[in-house]
């Protein structure tokens, strides 16, 4: 089965939805690591569930470029097929990015409300409907090529925290169906658009 790293910054529920899903074997993917930029609370989790960890601070390096290369080298150690950010919130630099296949789940419908406060920022516009998106990862912020999205509503009364909830509550469901099946079905990307599957490519137009 595809070798899953995942990378999480905080409490780690999407993390741990992928830890539940990969316990079927019939799921196609296994996490064989969790690392971190920081002592993130869902580092236990994925520790009891007998999962190993690993922490690349920031702070720890001289500069982002270092910080960089010294986090591709203990993802590399894992071996990944594929390189979930699942929270983690620090951009990735070129050094994981050249060497690794990497998506990310997203709190909002890109390309409304990339960075770091998708859902304050999604509320604070007045959107009726936001909703969540799973993407790889280019150099960019938030702007690699659409795996998929889900819609949630905005609820009258709603705050930051009441909407992340109700939209982390679908993200996950997503973000495990869609690593799923990028390891089961494999993928193409073609001009930005992604196909799951190793469909063969459509007739190519007549000249
Ligand atoms: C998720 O909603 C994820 O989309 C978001 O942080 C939450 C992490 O929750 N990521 C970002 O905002 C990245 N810019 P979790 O730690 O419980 O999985």
């Amino acid at each position: 089965s595809a070798r899953v790293v995942v990378l999480i910054s905080g409490t780690g529920s999407n993390m741990a939805a992928l830890l539940d899903a990969a316990a079927d074997h019939l799921y196609g993917a296994e996490v064989v690591a969790v690392g971190s930029d920081r002592d993130a609370p869902g580092l236990a989790l994925a520790e009891r569930a007998g999962v190993a960890t690993f922490t690349v601070r920031f702070a720890d390096h001289p500069d982002r470029a270092r910080w960089d290369a010294a986090l591709s080298e203990r993802i590399a150690a894992f071996s990944p097929d594929l390189v979930v950010s699942a929270g983690f919130m620090r951009l990735l630099g070129p050094a994981v990015l050249d060497r690794h296949t990497v998506i990310n789940t997203h709190p909002a419908l890109l390309p409304a409300f990339p960075g770091t406060h998708a859902v304050r920022d999604a509320l604070a516009y007045g959107v009726r409907i936001t909703g969540a998106t799973v993407h790889f990862v280019d150099s960019g912020v938030d702007t690699g090529p659409v795996i998929d999205q889900v819609a949630v509503p905005v609820l009258p009364g709603d705050d930051a925290a009441s909407l992340h909830e109700r939209i982390k509550t679908v993200e996950r469901r997503m973000l495990v169906d869609v690593v799923g099946r990028l390891a089961r079905e494999g993928w193409t990307v073609e001009d930005r658009h992604v196909r799951l599957g190793s469909v063969e490519p459509g007739p190519s137009p007549s000249p």
